[in-house]
This record gives structure tokens, sequence and C-alpha cells, in this order.
């Protein structure tokens, strides 16, 4: 009988382009190999000739891009001996560290924005049993202590200043070619922290590069295209800010960590940052989940709200070929979608065949 292969995770995929040794005992929850979706109605709708793929990183084990990363920190921090890792989150790397944590029978702890963060996010990372540290501020602040508590406690970080998160991450990019056959003309992203556009760069960028067992795969580059909310936009800004608030929790960051790696991004590919209000992002949200039947997260929105605009306003051409990250689940924020279809509350009625049959034929 032939041996039984299945998908054992983006580490074994791609192991020949990440930093990773015969004998590293990888820890995975067999992440990565995420669909690419393409949209079939929302082009028709906009009346415009293009392609548009998603990538919707949602399907990952945790719900979010963040697996991609984490699998290859947390690999490394076991490796190292490591027994402990830290994170600061607006919710997904703490999902994320705290699964991979668990896979690898080590300690996480997770430092996250008081009341900021989205109700599927708390639940899962509470499952998976981290040490949750609840803070009185917001991520950015989240953030700058993490990078002191390293040198007071036995931890090692795994927010994307690790760069074996980017390592993981840039696989994605890996992927878009592999099933497309080449780079897509434009890649459209929420930028946050700015970690997952300055790792879909690297992996556009190296897979032109061969490896051992593994030949170059295309020269073609996309034009990246990095979307902010509104109200926490530094990239368009031009500068940190602080106090950055959005609907859309996931990139409620005014210091961004991968500053330079995103602006090179920009730079290198001739693409441009651009910012979307919280009523632009929901929008886009909803579009998507009413007529392509697809459900992400607020955040993981703007990548297509951004799309649409650059569409809409000429600077995307028609005929081009679009793929937009969808970087997490939209059951992660029960809140915000109930309270986005407010309007279209259930209807209670008495258990008979009857009164069904009447609120079917009153809505047709
Ligand atoms: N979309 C989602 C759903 C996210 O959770 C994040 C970041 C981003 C986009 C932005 O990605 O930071 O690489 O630019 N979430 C981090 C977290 C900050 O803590 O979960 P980025």
């Amino acid at each position: 009988m032939a041996a039984h292969k299945h998908y054992t995770g983006l580490i074994t995929r791609y192991r020949d382009r990440l930093p990773i040794s015969d004998d590293t005992r990888i820890i995975s929850l067999n992440e990565g190999n995420t669909p690419m979706i393409k949209l079939e109605n929302i082009p028709r709708l906009i009346g415009k000739d293009v392609t548009i793929y998603v990538k919707f990183e949602g399907l990952n084990p945790t719900g979010s891009f963040k697996d991609r990363g984490m699998t290859m920190a947390v690999t490394k921090a076991v490796e190292d001996g490591s027994q402990a890792i830290i994170c600061a989150s607006t919710g997904n790397t703490s999902a994320s560290a705290a699964a991979y944590a668990a896979r690898a029978g080590i300690k996480a702890f997770v430092l996250i924005p008081e009341g900021k963060i989205a109700l599927g996010k708390l639940a899962q990372t509470l499952m998976y049993d981290a040490k949750i540290i609840q803070i009185q501020g917001n991520f950015d602040q989240g953030m700058e202590i993490v990078k002191q508590i390293v040198e007071h406690a036995p931890v090692t970080i795994v927010n994307s200043i690790n760069p074996f998160r980017l390592e993981g991450q840039k696989t994605a990019s890996f992927e878009i070619i592999d099933d497309l056959g080449t780079a897509p003309d434009y890649h459209c992203l929420p930028v946050g922290n700015a970690g997952n556009i300055s790792a879909y760069w690297k992996g556009y960028k190296e897979y032109s590069i061969s490896t051992e067992n593994h030949p170059a795969v295309t020269n073609k580059r996309p034009v990246m295209c990095g979307y902010q909310a509104a109200g926490a936009a530094p990239f368009v800004a031009g500068h940190m800010i602080d106090n950055p608030e959005t609907v859309a929790t996931a990139i409620r960051i005014g210091r961004p960590q991968s500053w330079d790696f995103a602006w090179a991004a920009q730079k290198e590919s001739g693409g441009w940052f651009n910012k979307f209000s919280d009523d632009e992002i929901l929008a886009a949200q909803k579009l998507l989940s009413q007529h392509e039947g697809i459900f992400c997260e607020p955040a993981s929105a703007t990548s297509l709200a951004g799309a649409l605009h650059d569409l809409k306003h000429g600077n995307i051409p028609e005929g081009s070929t679009i793929v937009c990250t969808l970087t997490g689940n939209g059951i992660k924020d029960p809140d915000i979608a109930i309270k986005q279809c407010a309007d279209a509350k259930p209807i209670t009625i008495e258990a008979s065949l009857d009164a069904v049959k009447r609120a079917i034929l009153d809505s047709i």
C-alpha cells in the first residue's frame, strides 16, 4: 500500500527555505496551506474587470496568520531550551502563542490591553491556558514592557521582533506563488505592527533565489499596498502616533515595531500606504460576508476596503490580479459582527409549521 502522505505544516513544506536543521523538534499544528479564494461576485458588483483572490488566513489552526510565525518562533525557542514565551498582543498573537506553547509543553505569558481584545481571542487564550496579564494601557505600551522584561525574567519574546516570526510568515508568499504560478500584480494587506507586510515582501523576494532542493520560482514581485485604520495610521501620517483608536482592535497600534522593514517593502515594490475609516472597514467586512460567504474579522477587511478604493480611483488598473490577505477569522469578534447586523435580528415565533411558513412567505 502506498504511504499515506498528509500535510504536516509549513516548516515541513518549506524546510529548505527556513532556518531549521534535520534534528530540530518541530512544534506544529499543521498551519499554513490556506486557500486562495477567487472573488466571484464583488468584481461584478463594482463593475470592474479585475481578478481578486483572498488568501484566507483565518483558516489557520488558531484562526489567524499568526500561526505561521508562531510555529517557527516556538520551534526555535524550544530548540534553544526556553521554558516560557511572552508577547504583547491585540489578541491574535496571544491566542497563537498560547496554543503553540500548549503544544510544546511550555508556558506562555501574554500582555493584552484591558477591554480592547475581541471576545473569541480572549476565550481561545484562556482555553489554551496561557497566563493572561491585562494592562491598563494599549498594545504599544505592552510592547515596550515586553521588550524590557526579557532582561528580568527567563522568557523568550515571540512578537514579530523575533526574527523567526517573519521567517514563518514569509511562507504565505511562497504559497501564493505556488498557487498562481507567479506573483500577483498587487498585494493588499492590513498593517498594524507591520510584521506581516515585511514578511510577505521578504517571501516574494526570496522565491526568486534557488535553494538546494527547490529551484527559483519567479522574479515577478507585486506592488505592496499597506492599509491602516484611519485612527491608527502612523504610516500614512509618516510618524509614530499616541492613542491609536479603531473598531478593528487587531490593528489598534500607533508605534509599529517593523517600521523600517515596512517602509522598505513600500519603496522597493513601488507601493503605498493608505487609511480607511471604521465605517469603510466594516462595510468591506459585510460585503465580503454577504456576497462571497467569507467571514473575516474587521482588521482583515481593511485589505479589501483598500483594494476596492484603489480600483475605484484608478490607482490599481483594470485587468490586474490582486491578492488581499484576510488575516483573521470573523468568528473571533462576535460582538462587532452582531452589532453590525442589528437591523437583521433573528425573529422569534411559535414552534409551529404554520408560523414558520408565514415567516418564510413574508420575507420572499
Ligand atoms: N490583522 C489581524 C487580524 C491582526 O491580528 C494583526 C496583528 C494584523 C492584521 C496586522 O499585522 O501587526 O503584522 O502588521 N495583530 C497583532 C496581535 C498585533 O497582537 O495579534 P501586523
